[in-house]
Protein backbone atom coordinates (compact mmCIF):
# COMPACT_ATOMS: atom_id res chain seq x y z
CA UNK A 1 0.00 0.00 0.00
CA UNK A 2 1.36 3.47 -0.68
CA UNK A 3 1.57 6.04 1.76
CA UNK A 4 -1.51 7.83 0.35
CA UNK A 5 -3.53 5.01 0.83
CA UNK A 6 -2.32 4.23 4.31
CA UNK A 7 -2.77 7.66 5.03
CA UNK A 8 -6.74 7.48 3.85
CA UNK A 9 -7.45 4.68 5.78
CA UNK A 10 -5.59 5.82 8.53
CA UNK A 11 -7.82 9.33 8.14
CA UNK A 12 -11.18 7.32 8.11
CA UNK A 13 -10.43 5.28 11.38
CA UNK A 14 -9.56 8.69 12.93
CA UNK A 15 -13.39 9.59 12.78
CA UNK A 16 -14.45 7.14 15.29
CA UNK A 17 -11.83 8.98 17.60
CA UNK A 18 -12.92 11.23 20.28
CA UNK A 19 -10.63 14.15 19.82
CA UNK A 20 -8.37 14.67 16.71
CA UNK A 21 -4.96 16.78 17.10
CA UNK A 22 -3.08 17.81 14.38
CA UNK A 23 0.22 19.32 14.69
CA UNK A 24 0.38 22.15 12.00
CA UNK A 25 3.14 23.90 10.38
CA UNK A 26 3.26 27.87 9.08
CA UNK A 27 6.26 29.17 6.79
CA UNK A 28 4.90 31.00 3.99
CA UNK A 29 5.85 34.42 4.89
CA UNK A 30 8.13 35.78 7.93
CA UNK A 31 6.98 33.86 10.60
CA UNK A 32 8.21 30.25 11.63
CA UNK A 33 5.15 28.25 13.43
CA UNK A 34 3.95 25.19 14.93
CA UNK A 35 0.74 24.19 16.56
CA UNK A 36 -1.43 21.24 18.17
CA UNK A 37 -4.81 22.12 17.56
CA UNK A 38 -7.56 19.60 18.82
CA UNK A 39 -10.69 19.18 16.35
CA UNK A 40 -9.84 22.06 14.34
CA UNK A 41 -11.71 24.09 17.86
CA UNK A 42 -9.03 24.14 20.53
CA UNK A 43 -5.75 25.62 21.01
CA UNK A 44 -3.54 22.99 23.04
CA UNK A 45 -0.06 24.83 21.86
CA UNK A 46 0.59 27.69 19.53
CA UNK A 47 4.60 28.63 18.68
CA UNK A 48 5.61 31.60 16.94
CA UNK A 49 8.84 32.85 15.78
CA UNK A 50 8.16 35.85 13.96
CA UNK A 51 11.26 37.24 11.89
CA UNK A 52 10.25 40.63 11.59
CA UNK A 53 13.86 42.36 13.12
CA UNK A 54 15.67 40.39 10.47
CA UNK A 55 13.94 41.85 7.43
CA UNK A 56 13.30 45.29 8.76
CA UNK A 57 16.78 46.76 8.22
CA UNK A 58 15.53 46.46 4.55
CA UNK A 59 12.11 47.24 5.15
CA UNK A 60 10.37 44.35 3.53
CA UNK A 61 10.86 40.58 3.81
CA UNK A 62 13.97 39.64 2.10
CA UNK A 63 13.04 36.14 0.65
CA UNK A 64 16.69 34.23 1.23
CA UNK A 65 16.42 35.82 5.21
CA UNK A 66 13.53 34.21 5.33
CA UNK A 67 14.02 31.19 4.05
CA UNK A 68 17.39 30.40 6.21
CA UNK A 69 15.54 31.44 9.04
CA UNK A 70 12.36 29.39 8.90
CA UNK A 71 15.42 26.40 8.49
CA UNK A 72 17.08 27.40 11.39
CA UNK A 73 13.38 27.83 13.96
CA UNK A 74 11.70 25.34 12.12
CA UNK A 75 12.39 22.16 14.49
CA UNK A 76 12.36 24.28 17.33
CA UNK A 77 8.95 25.57 17.02
CA UNK A 78 7.61 22.01 16.48
CA UNK A 79 9.34 21.02 19.96
CA UNK A 80 8.22 23.71 21.36
CA UNK A 81 4.88 22.82 20.21
CA UNK A 82 4.54 19.65 20.95
CA UNK A 83 6.24 20.69 24.54
CA UNK A 84 3.86 23.51 25.33
CA UNK A 85 0.53 20.61 24.23
CA UNK A 86 2.29 18.15 26.88
CA UNK A 87 2.61 15.70 23.79
CA UNK A 88 5.22 14.05 21.23
CA UNK A 89 4.70 13.45 17.90
CA UNK A 90 3.71 10.03 18.62
CA UNK A 91 -0.10 11.70 20.23
CA UNK A 92 -0.69 13.68 17.33
CA UNK A 93 -3.12 12.07 14.71
CA UNK A 94 -2.02 14.20 11.48
CA UNK A 95 0.43 16.56 10.55
CA UNK A 96 -0.91 19.80 9.13
CA UNK A 97 1.40 22.59 6.97
CA UNK A 98 0.71 25.76 4.98
CA UNK A 99 1.78 24.94 1.03
CA UNK A 100 0.40 27.37 -0.38
CA UNK A 101 0.41 30.20 -1.42
CA UNK A 102 3.47 32.61 -0.20
CA UNK A 103 7.11 32.91 -0.96
CA UNK A 104 8.54 29.56 -2.64
CA UNK A 105 11.69 28.97 -0.38
CA UNK A 106 9.97 29.73 2.76
CA UNK A 107 6.81 27.40 2.30
CA UNK A 108 9.94 24.98 1.18
CA UNK A 109 11.23 24.81 4.55
CA UNK A 110 7.34 24.49 6.42
CA UNK A 111 6.37 21.52 3.57
CA UNK A 112 9.49 19.57 3.56
CA UNK A 113 9.38 19.25 7.37
CA UNK A 114 5.77 18.39 7.42
CA UNK A 115 6.68 15.58 4.75
CA UNK A 116 9.61 14.50 6.95
CA UNK A 117 7.11 14.32 9.74
CA UNK A 118 4.40 12.22 7.82
CA UNK A 119 7.15 10.16 6.26
CA UNK A 120 8.95 9.04 9.82
CA UNK A 121 5.88 8.76 11.74
CA UNK A 122 3.54 7.22 8.93
CA UNK A 123 0.72 9.72 10.43
CA UNK A 124 -1.38 11.49 7.46
CA UNK A 125 -0.06 14.90 5.13
CA UNK A 126 -2.86 17.45 5.38
CA UNK A 127 -2.17 20.62 2.78
CA UNK A 128 -3.60 23.35 3.67
CA UNK A 129 -4.13 26.89 2.15
CA UNK A 130 -2.87 29.98 3.82
CA UNK A 131 -6.13 32.11 3.68
CA UNK A 132 -8.38 29.18 4.46
CA UNK A 133 -6.05 29.17 7.85
CA UNK A 134 -6.70 32.66 8.22
CA UNK A 135 -10.20 31.92 7.78
CA UNK A 136 -10.47 29.45 9.95
CA UNK A 137 -8.74 31.31 12.57
CA UNK A 138 -12.11 32.71 13.55
CA UNK A 139 -13.09 28.92 14.69
CA UNK A 140 -10.59 28.87 17.30
CA UNK A 141 -11.91 31.58 19.53
CA UNK A 142 -15.87 31.46 18.41
CA UNK A 143 -16.97 28.30 19.58
CA UNK A 144 -20.42 29.27 17.95
CA UNK A 145 -19.42 29.91 14.62
CA UNK A 146 -20.62 28.05 11.67
CA UNK A 147 -20.86 28.42 8.18
CA UNK A 148 -22.40 30.02 6.10
CA UNK A 149 -21.07 33.77 6.81
CA UNK A 150 -19.00 36.08 4.97
CA UNK A 151 -15.26 36.82 5.80
CA UNK A 152 -13.78 39.39 4.80
CA UNK A 153 -9.36 38.47 4.55
CA UNK A 154 -7.11 41.42 4.68
CA UNK A 155 -3.43 40.48 4.87
CA UNK A 156 -0.36 41.89 3.10
CA UNK A 157 -0.85 40.01 0.77
CA UNK A 158 -4.50 39.06 -0.23
CA UNK A 159 -7.41 41.07 0.20
CA UNK A 160 -10.95 38.80 -0.50
CA UNK A 161 -14.10 38.95 0.19
CA UNK A 162 -15.92 35.45 0.59
CA UNK A 163 -19.08 33.53 1.31
CA UNK A 164 -17.97 30.69 3.74
CA UNK A 165 -20.21 28.41 2.32
CA UNK A 166 -19.61 25.39 4.18
CA UNK A 167 -16.42 23.75 5.86
CA UNK A 168 -13.59 23.85 3.23
CA UNK A 169 -16.63 25.21 0.55
CA UNK A 170 -15.58 28.75 -0.60
CA UNK A 171 -16.78 31.51 -3.06
CA UNK A 172 -15.39 34.67 -3.53
CA UNK A 173 -17.76 37.40 -3.94
CA UNK A 174 -15.14 40.41 -4.19
CA UNK A 175 -11.27 40.88 -4.08
CA UNK A 176 -8.41 43.54 -4.91
CA UNK A 177 -7.47 44.11 -8.42
CA UNK A 178 -3.88 45.66 -7.59
CA UNK A 179 -2.27 45.83 -4.17
CA UNK A 180 -3.10 44.14 -1.06
CA UNK A 181 -4.60 46.43 2.28
CA UNK A 182 -1.84 45.36 4.11
CA UNK A 183 0.78 46.44 1.45
CA UNK A 184 -0.95 50.10 1.34
CA UNK A 185 -0.63 50.38 5.34
CA UNK A 186 2.87 49.26 4.98
CA UNK A 187 3.69 51.74 1.96
CA UNK A 188 1.67 54.64 3.90
CA UNK A 189 3.58 53.92 7.01
CA UNK A 190 6.86 53.65 5.36
CA UNK A 191 6.25 57.83 3.87
CA UNK A 192 6.00 58.37 8.07
CA UNK A 193 9.44 56.54 8.08
CA UNK A 194 7.75 53.95 10.09
CA UNK A 195 10.25 51.01 10.00
CA UNK A 196 8.56 48.02 8.97
CA UNK A 197 5.91 46.25 8.98
CA UNK A 198 4.60 49.85 9.22
CA UNK A 199 0.93 48.84 9.91
CA UNK A 200 0.65 47.95 13.15
CA UNK A 201 2.70 51.48 14.20
CA UNK A 202 0.39 53.39 11.84
CA UNK A 203 -2.50 51.98 13.71
CA UNK A 204 -1.25 52.42 16.98
CA UNK A 205 -0.01 56.57 15.96
CA UNK A 206 -3.72 56.84 14.20
CA UNK A 207 -5.53 56.00 17.60
CA UNK A 208 -4.17 59.88 18.53
CA UNK A 209 -4.64 61.96 15.26
CA UNK A 210 -7.15 63.50 13.47
CA UNK A 211 -8.98 61.66 10.73
CA UNK A 212 -10.49 64.58 9.21
CA UNK A 213 -7.18 66.42 8.54
CA UNK A 214 -5.74 64.91 5.16
CA UNK A 215 -7.91 63.83 2.38
CA UNK A 216 -7.69 60.62 0.55
CA UNK A 217 -9.24 59.87 -2.93
CA UNK A 218 -12.12 57.42 -2.84
CA UNK A 219 -12.09 54.10 -4.39
CA UNK A 220 -12.41 53.03 -7.93
CA UNK A 221 -13.01 49.84 -9.34
CA UNK A 222 -15.20 47.65 -11.97
CA UNK A 223 -16.72 45.51 -10.05
CA UNK A 224 -19.36 46.58 -6.91
CA UNK A 225 -17.42 43.90 -4.38
CA UNK A 226 -13.83 44.90 -5.48
CA UNK A 227 -11.04 46.70 -3.82
CA UNK A 228 -7.98 48.66 -5.66
CA UNK A 229 -5.51 50.58 -3.48
CA UNK A 230 -2.98 51.41 -6.11
CA UNK A 231 -4.63 54.68 -6.56
CA UNK A 232 -4.66 55.17 -2.68
CA UNK A 233 -0.70 54.47 -2.52
CA UNK A 234 0.37 56.58 -5.17
CA UNK A 235 -2.33 59.54 -3.89
CA UNK A 236 -0.59 59.27 -0.30
CA UNK A 237 3.26 59.56 -1.76
CA UNK A 238 2.60 62.14 -4.10
CA UNK A 239 0.73 63.72 -1.80
CA UNK A 240 3.80 63.91 0.90
CA UNK A 241 5.69 64.59 -1.28
CA UNK A 242 3.93 67.93 -2.39
CA UNK A 243 3.54 69.00 1.22
CA UNK A 244 7.31 68.83 2.23
CA UNK A 245 8.42 70.49 -1.32
CA UNK A 246 6.74 72.85 -0.23
CA UNK A 247 8.75 72.96 2.97
CA UNK A 248 5.19 71.68 5.05
CA UNK A 249 5.45 69.23 7.48
CA UNK A 250 3.62 66.30 7.63
CA UNK A 251 1.70 65.87 11.16
CA UNK A 252 2.03 62.40 11.55
CA UNK A 253 -0.95 60.91 13.60
CA UNK A 254 -2.97 63.02 11.67
CA UNK A 255 -1.94 61.49 8.06
CA UNK A 256 -1.83 57.74 10.17
CA UNK A 257 -5.51 58.60 11.25
CA UNK A 258 -6.22 59.83 7.75
CA UNK A 259 -4.97 57.31 5.87
CA UNK A 260 -6.56 54.17 8.12
CA UNK A 261 -9.86 55.33 7.67
CA UNK A 262 -9.66 56.03 4.46
CA UNK A 263 -8.53 52.29 3.98
CA UNK A 264 -11.17 50.72 6.52
CA UNK A 265 -14.42 53.00 5.32
CA UNK A 266 -13.38 51.46 1.87
CA UNK A 267 -12.89 47.71 2.89
CA UNK A 268 -16.65 48.43 5.17
CA UNK A 269 -18.35 49.92 2.78
CA UNK A 270 -17.96 46.91 0.03
CA UNK A 271 -17.74 44.20 2.60
CA UNK A 272 -21.35 45.38 3.97
CA UNK A 273 -22.84 45.95 0.88
CA UNK A 274 -21.71 42.48 -0.22
CA UNK A 275 -22.69 40.89 2.84
CA UNK A 276 -26.58 43.04 2.71
CA UNK A 277 -26.66 42.20 -1.18
CA UNK A 278 -26.22 38.14 -0.14
CA UNK A 279 -28.50 37.80 2.84
CA UNK A 280 -25.82 36.80 5.06
CA UNK A 281 -26.43 36.58 8.57
CA UNK A 282 -23.00 36.24 10.42
CA UNK A 283 -19.76 38.58 9.26
CA UNK A 284 -16.17 37.62 9.88
CA UNK A 285 -12.97 39.68 9.71
CA UNK A 286 -9.92 37.45 9.06
CA UNK A 287 -5.76 38.33 8.31
CA UNK A 288 -3.38 40.37 9.43
CA UNK A 289 -4.90 43.73 8.72
CA UNK A 290 -7.88 41.95 10.92
CA UNK A 291 -6.16 43.68 13.80
CA UNK A 292 -6.71 46.61 12.60
CA UNK A 293 -8.04 48.51 16.16
CA UNK A 294 -10.63 50.55 13.36
CA UNK A 295 -11.45 48.22 11.23
CA UNK A 296 -12.27 46.29 14.45
CA UNK A 297 -14.11 49.00 16.44
CA UNK A 298 -16.24 50.11 12.92
CA UNK A 299 -16.92 46.12 11.90
CA UNK A 300 -18.69 45.53 15.49
CA UNK A 301 -20.63 49.14 14.90
CA UNK A 302 -21.35 49.08 11.30
CA UNK A 303 -21.84 45.32 11.52
CA UNK A 304 -24.05 45.13 14.52
CA UNK A 305 -25.54 48.19 13.42
CA UNK A 306 -27.35 45.85 10.46
CA UNK A 307 -27.97 43.45 11.97
CA UNK A 308 -25.11 40.52 11.51
CA UNK A 309 -23.48 38.87 14.21
CA UNK A 310 -19.77 40.14 13.62
CA UNK A 311 -16.71 37.90 14.78
CA UNK A 312 -13.06 38.42 14.63
CA UNK A 313 -10.19 36.09 15.97
CA UNK A 314 -8.23 38.11 19.06
CA UNK A 315 -4.86 40.28 16.73
CA UNK A 316 -2.65 37.28 18.15
CA UNK A 317 -4.36 35.14 16.00
CA UNK A 318 -4.59 37.54 13.00
CA UNK A 319 -1.48 37.34 11.41
CA UNK A 320 0.11 34.30 10.88
CA UNK A 321 0.48 31.49 13.03
CA UNK A 322 0.13 27.27 12.86
CA UNK A 323 -2.83 27.16 15.41
CA UNK A 324 -5.31 28.23 12.49
CA UNK A 325 -3.29 26.28 9.95
CA UNK A 326 -4.09 23.26 12.37
CA UNK A 327 -8.25 24.43 12.07
CA UNK A 328 -8.30 24.69 8.90
CA UNK A 329 -6.38 21.14 8.32
CA UNK A 330 -8.75 19.58 10.81
CA UNK A 331 -11.66 20.28 8.10
CA UNK A 332 -9.26 19.39 5.37
CA UNK A 333 -8.94 15.96 7.19
CA UNK A 334 -12.13 15.71 7.62
CA UNK A 335 -13.19 16.22 4.11
CA UNK A 336 -10.12 13.51 3.24
CA UNK A 337 -7.97 15.94 1.71
CA UNK A 338 -4.69 14.33 2.04
CA UNK A 339 -1.19 15.41 0.38
CA UNK A 340 1.26 12.01 -0.39
CA UNK A 341 4.81 12.55 -0.01
CA UNK A 342 5.51 14.47 -3.37
CA UNK A 343 3.63 17.68 -2.05
CA UNK A 344 5.19 20.99 -3.56
CA UNK A 345 4.50 24.14 -2.72
CA UNK A 346 2.61 26.30 -4.62
CA UNK A 347 3.32 29.96 -4.29
CA UNK A 348 0.48 31.30 -6.47
CA UNK A 349 -1.98 29.21 -5.46
CA UNK A 350 -5.63 29.89 -5.09
CA UNK A 351 -8.50 28.86 -2.48
CA UNK A 352 -10.68 28.31 -5.00
CA UNK A 353 -10.83 28.46 -8.46
CA UNK A 354 -12.24 31.43 -10.12
O1 LIG B 1 -1.67 37.97 7.58
P1 LIG B 1 -0.34 38.57 7.75
O2 LIG B 1 0.37 38.36 9.06
O3 LIG B 1 0.64 38.05 6.65
C1 LIG B 1 0.21 37.79 5.34
O4 LIG B 1 -0.35 36.70 5.11
O5 LIG B 1 0.40 38.71 4.51
O6 LIG B 1 -0.47 40.11 7.45
C2 LIG B 1 0.59 41.01 7.56
C3 LIG B 1 0.10 42.38 7.14
C4 LIG B 1 1.23 43.41 7.06
O7 LIG B 1 1.07 44.15 5.87
C5 LIG B 1 0.97 44.28 8.29
O8 LIG B 1 1.42 45.61 8.14
C6 LIG B 1 -0.52 44.22 8.40
O9 LIG B 1 -0.85 42.88 8.09
N1 LIG B 1 -0.99 44.56 9.74
C7 LIG B 1 -1.73 45.64 10.03
C8 LIG B 1 -1.93 45.63 11.44
N2 LIG B 1 -1.31 44.54 11.95
C9 LIG B 1 -0.74 43.88 10.89
N3 LIG B 1 -2.22 46.61 9.24
C10 LIG B 1 -2.94 47.57 9.82
N4 LIG B 1 -3.17 47.63 11.17
C11 LIG B 1 -2.69 46.70 12.00
N5 LIG B 1 -2.91 46.76 13.31
ZN1 LIG C 1 -1.08 35.58 6.35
Amino acid sequence: MSYLEMSRSLAEQLKTQDHIRILAIESSCDETAAAVIEDGRRILSNAVYTQIDLHALYGGVVPEIASRAHVEKVDLMVDQALKDAGMTLQDVDAIGVTYGPGLVGALLIGVSCAKALAYATGKPLVPVNHIEGHICANFLTHPDLEPPFACLVVSGGHSHLFSVEDYGVFRVIGQTQDDAAGEAFDKAARVLNIPYPGGPLLDKLAETGDEKRYRFPRMHTEGKYDYSFSGLKTAVINQAHTIRQNGGEIEAADWAASFRCAVVDALLDKALLAARDTGAERFALAGGVASNRLLRRETLRRGTEMGLKVFMPPASLCTDNAAMIGAAGFYRLMNGELAGLDLNAQPSVRLIEE
